[in-house]
């Protein structure tokens, strides 16, 4: 299989190919994904509730961060790494060179990063000196606490502007990618048909260029409420291989995710 790049994600945009992400914590279960398809491996800070147990995602630390890291790109195969800066890194532009330098050295090739418009110094730094950024916009983990909750963004037109308009700024800035989390579908389609770059989507309809979920999600193994956009696929599958396969196959062939999946 070919590799993976940001290249290849501008490519999938431009000829409206849709592209498969999913989040991976360890060697196995990456191989595994990337020998399914899997086009982008996420380490994403999700590890703290999904392998810690903790209640968000802000207690994780760079170093936690840099140790799943390690383990995914011995195994990452072809899939292009991508990897969030944990909660904080953001606190100011010399700690998140710091951390994204980090993230790099431990095998990141795109650095995730949550906020809104005025991220885009913080971006502009971090691009200048070679790392690729994702802008992760709508709903952001890590300020759960503001938000009340893990709640879908730019439900009303006001709102649903200041979104891309955030994302038109950061990817002036040199944003490579944007992350859309729990938007409705309209917002997803117009933030997508409106960036030259590729915007993956997860709970943000079925028009975003590429889609992502939590490993965890795909294989049934989700505690609590079931997000809306989730779907198991290990339920119309053998195997662990093969659910990820399906995963893949059914975001290649725009059947997942389905209206039902959608805001
Ligand atoms: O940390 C994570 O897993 C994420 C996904 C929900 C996109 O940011």
């Amino acid at each position: 299989m070919k590799t993976i790049t940001l290249s290849t994600l501008q490519a999938y945009k431009r000829a409206g190919e849709t592209f498969s992400c999913l989040t991976a914590y360890d060697a196995s279960f990456a191989r595994t994904a990337a020998e399914a398809g899997i086009e982008v491996l996420l380490v994403g800070d999700s590890l703290g509730m999904v392998l810690q147990g903790h209640a968000s995602t802000l207690p994780v630390t760079l170093d936690d961060i840099c140790y799943h890291t390690r383990c995914v790109a011995r195994a990452k195969d072809t899939s292009l790494l991508m990897v969030d800066l944990p909660f904080m890194s953001n606190a100011s532009t010399d700690r998140l060179l710091n951390d994204a330098g980090e993230l790099m050295r431990a095998g990141a090739e795109l650095v995730k990063v949550e906020g809104e418009a005025w991220m885009a110094e913080g971006i502009r730094e971090m691009t200048r000196r070679g790392v690729p950024v994702c802008a992760h916009l709508g709903l952001t983990p890590q300020t759960v606490y503001q938000l009340g909750g893990y709640k879908v963004q730019g439900r009303d037109a006001e709102r649903a502007a200041q979104i891309l308009e955030d994302a038109r700024t950061l990817v002036d800035a040199g944003a490579s990618v944007i992350l859309l989390e729990c938007v409705p579908a309209s917002l997803g389609r117009a933030i997508t048909e409106a960036l030259d770059v590729p915007v993956i989507g997860i709970g943000a309809g079925p028009d975003t260029d590429g889609q992502i979920l939590v490993m965890h999600d795909v294989l049934g193994v989700t505690h609590g409420r079931t997000p809306r956009f989730v779907k198991n696929f290990m339920a119309e599958a053998d195997d662990i291989a093969g659910a990820f396969r399906r995963y893949h196959e059914d975001v290649k062939a725009r059947r997942f995710p389905a209206e039902e999946h959608s805001f």
